[in-house]
């Protein structure tokens, strides 16, 4: 039988999958995405790199500049085929999955999300920083962008969704419902924290957070 957010899961997939050919658009548009990209730069990301829900690949190239090898997962071919198409470094390896049932075959140095955390209903947020925990490495990293608080004001929020979510619209006018959890960065360092990760997570300008957490030791 359905959980309460299994139906906003797959309706999620389906936006980001009709979205595709549209969901480069704010990068070309907000001067501010522009400047989050930069910040890659500094981003502690090394050796081999897991990328979680890669999209289109914007983040893809800068991380694969900086590793051994970029291995970028995402549940969308649609989002996949643009990431495909813009990132040909030959470090690159682009794999589509479901990030709530794929399990990690083996482990990375870093792995990297960019507004994915906020997409992630809240009762499973545990689970997913258990499976990261089993995708690193010893001393590994995980390292994640994503919209703040401050992003909230520019998003459609239900308030009757049984989790935080947002509707989203095409183009075409075809309404979606997404899960969206605008974190604070504080409070997710307190969350990390209470289950056993180090994390130093901060402010980003007026809309973002950006963060890096180590797990317990002995997880995974
Ligand atoms: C907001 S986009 C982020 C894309 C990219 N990381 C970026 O920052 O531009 C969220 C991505 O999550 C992917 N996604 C949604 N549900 C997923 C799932 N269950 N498993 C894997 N990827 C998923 C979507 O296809 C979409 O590409």
């Amino acid at each position: 039988m359905d959980s309460d957010d299994d139906a906003l899961m797959r309706e999620q997939i389906a936006y980001y999958r009709a979205h595709a050919g549209e969901y480069d658009r704010p990068y070309a548009e907000r001067e501010e995405l522009r400047q989050l990209l930069a910040v890659a730069d500094a981003l502690p990301i090394l050796g081999d790199v897991l990328e979680l829900a890669c999209g289109t690949g914007q983040w893809t190239g800068k991380l694969a500049a900086r590793a051994r090898s970029v291995t970028a997962l995402d549940a969308a071919d649609e989002t996949l085929a643009v990431a495909r198409a813009r990132v040909t470094a030959p470090n690159v390896r682009f794999v589509r999955a479901d990030l709530f049932t794929w399990q990690p075959p083996r482990r990375y140095d870093t792995v990297f999300f960019a507004f994915w955390l906020s997409h992630i209903p809240p009762s499973r947020l545990p689970g997913f920083w258990d499976t990261v925990a089993a995708a690193l490495a010893p001393h590994g990293k995980a390292v994640f962008v994503d919209d703040g608080p401050g992003a909230a004001a520019r998003e459609e929020v239900l308030d009757q969704e049984p989790v935080p979510a947002v509707l989203r619209q095409l183009d075409d006018g075809s309404p979606y419902r997404v899960v969206k959890v605008f974190h604070d960065a504080g409070e997710l360092a307190g969350r990390l924290a209470a289950l056993g990760w180090s994390a130093d997570v901060r402010p980003m300008g007026e809309s973002f957070i950006a963060g890096a957490a180590e797990p317990p030791a002995g997880a995974g």
